[in-house]
């Protein structure tokens, strides 16, 4: 007799998107085809200094990316503590991470290899986004706007336009 396996799969995105880049969306656009439901999961505790945009902010400028995008089964939200505790809440199979170089793989093993220990049955999903952003993180981003660099083509227009009132102190 066939059975036909009816459950669905939940995954994980988590990460700080200070700012959500395009980068972010190319792999959150990956993510939604290979998963029935994603979960982008803003962290609200991270020790990564200060921010340049609130959760509050970054919460709604995903909303609306995603909102944007057309991708109905993605969705956001945000969390606090352990990964997979929070993981295990949202009945979530999978945690969605992006690796664009090897010095990526470097910092994100030794966190896969610690949840995997925290919670045996979470797997790690590692995807690759386009080439033309494999060099694109926030961190870039961030430091290269304050110094007057173009980043336009790197965000998502919503953000940058969040980001040009911000600097122009409007936001
Ligand atoms: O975008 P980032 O900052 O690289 O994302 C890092 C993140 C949020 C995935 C990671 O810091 C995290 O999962 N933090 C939650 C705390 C936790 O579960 N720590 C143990 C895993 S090593």
């Amino acid at each position: 007799m066939l059975l036909l396996d009816m459950s669905t799969v939940k995954a994980i995105y988590p990460g700080t998107f200070d700012p959500l880049t395009n980068g972010h969306m190319d792999l959150i656009a990956r993510g939604a085809k290979i998963v029935d439901e994603l979960v982008v999961a803003i962290l609200r505790n991270s020790d990564k200094g200060v921010p340049l945009f609130t959760v509050a902010e970054r919460l709604e400028m995903i909303a609306e990316a995603i909102a944007e995008g057309g991708f109905r089964n993605v969705s956001v939200t945000t969390f606090d503590g352990l990964l997979v505790d929070f993981a295990r809440e949202q009945g979530a199979k999978a945690v969605l991470r992006g690796i664009r170089a090897i010095t990526d793989y470097e910092y994100e093993f030794p966190m896969a290899m610690m949840n995997r220990k925290l919670d045996p049955d979470l797997e790690t999903l590692f995807m690759m986004p386009t080439e033309q952003y494999t060099y694109v993180s926030s961190r870039l981003i961030k430091g290269v706007f304050k110094l007057g660099g173009d980043v336009s083509a790197l965000v998502p227009p919503l953000v940058m336009a969040r980001m040009t009132a911000k600097s122009a102190g409007k936001s």
